[in-house]
């Protein structure tokens, strides 16, 4: 009886000291990216913590301390004004994708905060907010209301929507921005273009999205702080990147880079599944344009256009697209709705990834070492395929080139010469070795943050210094000022003294004068 009031005392105790309650928000309708979210979550669980997850996905099961709020009528919002573009989406310009996405974020964010179920959150009471980090940054008002620490997480890894809060170091010079496809070691020409592609999104940002932002904060949020005072106040960035990933990069230290982290350990396949792919012994590939693209969403020009590049190449495909659009395909075209695409990528039979180069896809692709041949329709894709080929483990195809013969060739390409796996493997290697593994590491920081009531020593002075102060224009407008003054006293000191010198001189004409007078 003792023995057992003192081992529930204890127990409930460990829980008391280390189970804190966390508040994940990731409210935009897309169902890959909830994946990242929600792993990060149930492991934060498993170690006794009591998370919510807000988001349009709630999990079928019950997950012991996970609990789920269902964001609903996202999801319609998204089929009605999102889906459509997406397809579409590779041909307008920069300023209209800036501003559409502004657009959509600020509508999405007021679906969210006049949503019955995020309402009868706030009487609530919370240890830390997770906030992924989509144009939303009115949101930090969640986080003011309780009072409590808050991560962001980012899911496409750093940018200038997330550097901008740690005023992390970027510079135009070698780190491209979200919207252009350079590799870090521009040239003159394309560093000229990501400064002004780089300063143009800043602009935007600064001067549309913030002030969004501003009113959504004023209008649902009427007691707290200025925007920037809560931006200031953001303890630390989760990225979804890494440097075998992305390429180096320098990074302040509460930006940790956890990418790789979803990637679970791979599960045994379905039977026919792997007798499938097993007997692929002339290679396998996986085709699959993610969960946005849809079979109905493409022509059937170029549904046909697949089929017949399939029909062709002596390599079994494995295909994501909905059945219900093929009469009849090749014998080697396994079709379905849905696979389990990483379990498939680790196949060792699995040559090559047919993918829309979305970040996830990508990094699995990388966490394999399995090459890819990127179809980019809309967001970081074209930036993530563009990657894939500076680095040497991909190559393009542009939607509008995508025929039976380009596409033949570019699977030819990708797994006949050994430079893309060559690459995708070592980049896999270096992502894989690790002191941590990825997920454990996301985890520690998070629990650290609170350790450490916000962590507010990991933050740069940087976040006390006007922009013009932090990249020392005051500086060296001072030393210009000072090195001028140096020359203009220099200069009117050598004019004086020419001119004194010049008068003594005038003088000795009259000598010569005189001489002349002599003659
Ligand atoms: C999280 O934010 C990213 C933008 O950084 C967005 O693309 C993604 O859909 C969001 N995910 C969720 C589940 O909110
Ligand atoms: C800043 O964050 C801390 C916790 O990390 C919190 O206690 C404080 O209220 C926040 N400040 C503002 C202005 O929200
Ligand atoms: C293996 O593939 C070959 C063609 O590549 C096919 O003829 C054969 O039936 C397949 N075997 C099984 C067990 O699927």
């Amino acid at each position: 009886m003792n023995i057992l009031t003192v081992l529930l005392l204890l127990s409930s105790l460990s829980c008391g000291a280390f189970g804190a309650k966390i508040l994940a928000i990731f409210h935009f309708p897309c169902k890959s990216h909830h994946i990242l979210g929600s792993t990060l979550l149930k492991n934060l669980a498993k170690k006794g913590h009591e998370v919510t997850m807000v988001s349009p996905f709630p999990f079928k099961e019950k997950i012991k301390n996970y609990k789920d709020l269902d964001i609903t009528g996202m999801l319609e919002y998204k089929e009605k004004y999102i889906v459509p573009k997406l397809v579409s989406g590779h041909k307008a310009s920069m300023y209209d994708k800036m501003t559409y996405s502004i657009k959509n974020a600020k509508e999405v964010a007021e679906l969210f905060l006049n949503h019955p179920n995020y309402k009868q959150l706030l009487s609530e009471h919370f240890d830390l907010i997770i906030l992924n980090w989509s144009m939303n940054e009115a949101f930090l008002g969640i986080a003011h209301h309780f009072q409590a620490p808050v991560i962001v997480f980012s899911s496409i890894g750093a940018s200038q929507l997330t550097n901008k809060i740690t005023r992390n170091p970027a510079p135009y010079s070698y780190v491209p921005n979200l919207f252009v496809t350079y590799p870090d070691d521009m040239n003159f020409i394309q560093r000229m273009s990501n400064a002004f592609w780089s300063i143009s999104f800043t602009l935007v940002d600064h001067f549309i999205n913030e002030n969004v932002q501003q009113e959504l904060l004023t209008k649902y949020f009427p007691k707290a702080p200025p925007l920037q005072t809560l931006v200031d106040n953001v303890s630390l960035i989760l990225l979804n990147s890494h440097f075998a990933i992305e390429g180096a990069r320098p990074y302040v230290p509460n930006m940790i880079q956890i990418g790789g982290f979803h990637v679970e350990k791979p599960k045994p396949l379905a039977d026919d599944l792997k007798k499938f792919l097993d007997n692929a012994s002339e290679g396998a590939i996986l085709f699959s344009l993610g969960t946005n693209v849809k079979s109905s969403h493409l022509p059937k020009e170029k549904l046909e256009e697949i089929i017949k590049c399939f029909a062709k190449v002596n390599l079994k495909v494995i295909w994501k697209f909905e059945k219900q659009f093929f009469s009849q395909l090749p014998p080697n075209v396994l079709v379905n709705e849905w696979f389990p695409q990483t379990d498939i990528l680790a196949h060792p039979n699995v040559k090559a990834f047919v993918t829309h180069g979305g970040r996830l896809s990508t990094i699995e692709a990388l966490h394999y070492g399995v090459p890819i041949i990127g179809i980019p329709f809309f967001s970081d894709q074209e930036s993530n395929v563009a990657d894939s080929v500076n680095k040497g483990y991909g190559v393009r195809l542009g939607y509008e080139d995508l025929t039976s013969e380009s596409l033949k060739n570019s699977l030819l390409e990708v797994t006949n010469n050994p430079m893309y796996r060559n690459n995708a493997k070592l980049r896999s290697d270096v992502l894989h070795d690790q002191p941590l593994a990825p997920l454990d590491m996301a985890t520690y920081w998070v629990e650290y943050v609170m350790r450490h009531n916000g962590a507010f020593h990991l933050q740069c002075a940087s976040n006390q210094l006007t922009w013009y102060q932090r990249i020392l224009l005051d500086v060296i407008a001072f030393m210009l000022f000072i090195i001028s003054s140096l020359i203009l006293i220099l200069y009117f000191t050598i004019r004086a003294t020419y001119r004194f010198l010049k008068k003594l001189l005038s003088k000795k004409p009259k000598k010569t004068d005189l001489k002349k007078k002599k003659k």
